[in-house]
């Protein structure tokens, strides 16, 4: 597989559970009561009460969010925390172990920490950042990424520079910043929110493709929508004066490199389905990491709210269920799947104690707090909707997720991430994945319903683009592409328009 970038995405796991957990019978009268359960870690942070094992329907956990770290804010300077964040591993390392000292250091690896993986090559992101600012935006901002007051323009946050190395070519790898941080709809920039802006599909596009194109425009070995996209950037930074110069001294420095096989080729088939990904979604097992075979798109999911260990006993969820296939069973695997898939160069150094900081700190997160006035009676009535309408059998977690993993029969949305991993009939994951460990689900999870009034992107392969059209109340497009269908989860569609609209309020109420 080409080394170069070790775009440490995320581990998936398996889960093969269907257990579902004991239930008691709705009852839509208590639809206002609080389901469960103390707290995710830390003291730190608000969760729900404890109370009740009747199934009601799910409420915001009240505030605030943690008091150590500010986690959303309209204010990035502010959020980001600089200058009591970087010291703070130190701290911790030297032996610090005051609460507030592991949460920043959490902090700081969510934002820096790279796993020693390897990323793309940094001579190839500063010559970008020169060439193509105009339209790739500062800190490549027009891909969605955020670009970092206190780092190198060519370095937004998200990109971290690496310990490893492509010979000796110095690589940015991805934290977990590039994905779960962002600036939502309503102006604030919050910790653990989807970044859906994010379009890693055209970054991947953008970053080999111009250097190709400058030679020859007309490039067979891409896509037309590649070169149309292209060719206007291309032009304008060829058309700078020290382009031709700056280019080979990159040149040089990627051969330089040692690795013969530094740029990752992209068949056309390939480029085609990377064209496809709405932002904020990827098949994170293809090119330029290890490839399943299977072409499926995730949407990247919001970490606020995880629960916590005895919210997950007092509900009955088998384990963590993290990820649309449910497939890592604790954040901890996911965190080793992530070192694996992103080909640490110290792979061995990352274990549950190294982890530690970032574990907490995420768990910790949790949904930033409601700006917008909320009608309160379509809010009751939505919730009462919720239960009734056996909303909550399959979304009956503390913030409506699902304890169990459902079949794709059940929802009707794409099943092309049925076969995620490419498994045997055992649920054993093909080819190099097997090491993973993991045993596929063939299933799906409904995952945590809370932060939708900045959710922008719905459904686990993220096609449909509003609550308004999973609720069948504007068009949901009707791609044909794999992977890509915005079909199902008619359980939204099958309402009235005025139960439609309250169980939307109520679901932004979340
Ligand atoms: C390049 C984008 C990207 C990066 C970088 C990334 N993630 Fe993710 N993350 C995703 C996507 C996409 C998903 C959904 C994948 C799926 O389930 O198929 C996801 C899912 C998750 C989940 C599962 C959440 C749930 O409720 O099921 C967790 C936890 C997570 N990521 C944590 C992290 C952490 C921690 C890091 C940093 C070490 C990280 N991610 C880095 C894109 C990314
Ligand atoms: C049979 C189980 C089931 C029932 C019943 C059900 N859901 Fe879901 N729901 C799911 C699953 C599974 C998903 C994830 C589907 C996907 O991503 O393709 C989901 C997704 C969602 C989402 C999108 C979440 C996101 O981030 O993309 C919302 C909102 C939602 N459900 C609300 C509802 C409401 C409201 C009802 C009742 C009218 C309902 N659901 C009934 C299982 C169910």
């Amino acid at each position: 597989m080409p080394r170069i970038f070790a775009f440490s995405i995320l581990i998936l796991a398996l889960g093969a559970c269907s257990s579902r957990g004991p239930r008691a019978s709705a009852d839509k009268t208590q639809a206002s009561e609080q389901p469960a359960a103390p707290s995710s870690g830390g003291q730190d942070t608000a969760t729900p009460e404890e109370t009740t094992t009747q199934l009601v329907a799910p409420r915001r956990w009240p505030g605030p969010a943690t008091q150590y770290t500010l986690d959303a804010s309209q204010d990035l300077g502010a959020l980001l925390e600089y200058e009591s964040l970087q010291d703070a591993c130190a701290q911790y390392k030297a032996g610090d172990d005051s609460r507030q000292t592991l949460l920043r250091c959490g902090k700081w690896m969510f934002f820096f920490e790279h796993f020693d993986t390897i990323g793309v090559p940094m001579p190839l992101l500063q010559f970008l950042e020169s060439y193509y600012r105009d339209s790739f935006g500062p800190s490549f901002s027009n891909f969605g990424l955020i670009p970092n007051p206190y780092g190198e323009p060519w370095l937004p946050l998200g990109l971290s520079k690496s310990s490893a190395t492509i010979g000796s070519m110095e690589t940015a790898a991805f934290t977990c910043a590039s994905c779960h941080f962002g600036q939502m709809p309503d102006g604030r920039y919050s910790v653990g929110y989807a970044n859906v802006q994010f379009d890693y599909g055209r970054f991947l596009l953008g970053l080999f493709s111009p250097l190709f194109l400058a030679i020859n425009p007309d490039d067979p070995n891409y896509i037309p929508q590649v070169r149309s996209w292209l060719e206007e950037p291309v032009a304008n930074a060829k058309a700078q004066s020290d382009y031709w110069l700056d280019f080979s001294m990159m040149g040089l420095q990627m051969l330089g490199g040692g690795e013969s096989n530094a740029m990752p080729t992209l068949t056309l088939e390939e480029q085609e389905r990377i064209w496809h990904w709405p932002p904020g979604t990827m098949d994170f097992l293809f090119k330029p990491l290890a490839d399943d075979g299977v072409h499926t798109v995730s949407r990247i999911i919001s970490l606020w709210n995880l629960p916590s260990a005895q919210q997950r006993q007092a509900y009955a969820m088998p384990h963590e269920l993290l990820s649309w296939s449910a497939a890592a069973e604790s954040l901890n695997a996911f965190l080793d799947g992530f070192v694996m898939i992103g080909q640490s160069a110290h792979a061995d150094a990352w274990n549950e104690a190294a982890y530690k900081p970032l574990k907490e700190y995420i768990y910790s997160l949790r949904t930033p707090e409601l700006l917008s006035d909320l009608d309160e009676a379509k809010v009751e009535e939505g919730a009462a909707l919720f239960v009734s309408t056996g909303c909550v059998d399959c979304h009956a977690g503390p913030s409506g997720e699902g304890i169990r993993v459902f079949d794709f029969e059940e929802v009707g949305t794409d099943e092309a991430m049925r076969w995620i991993y490419n498994p045997n009939e055992e649920g054993e994951p093909c080819c190099e994945f097997a090491d993973l460990n993991f045993t596929v689900s063939f299933g799906l999870k409904a995952p945590r319903l809370t932060g939708i009034e900045n959710q922008e992107r719905f459904l686990h392969n993220g096609t449909v683009e509003s609550l308004e059209a999973l609720f069948c109340m504007q068009n949901r497009g009707d791609s044909e592409v794999d992977a890509l269908k915005s079909d199902g989860h008619w359980m939204t569609c099958d309402l009235s328009v005025a139960q439609k609209r309250a169980l939307m309020a109520y679901l932004r109420s979340l």
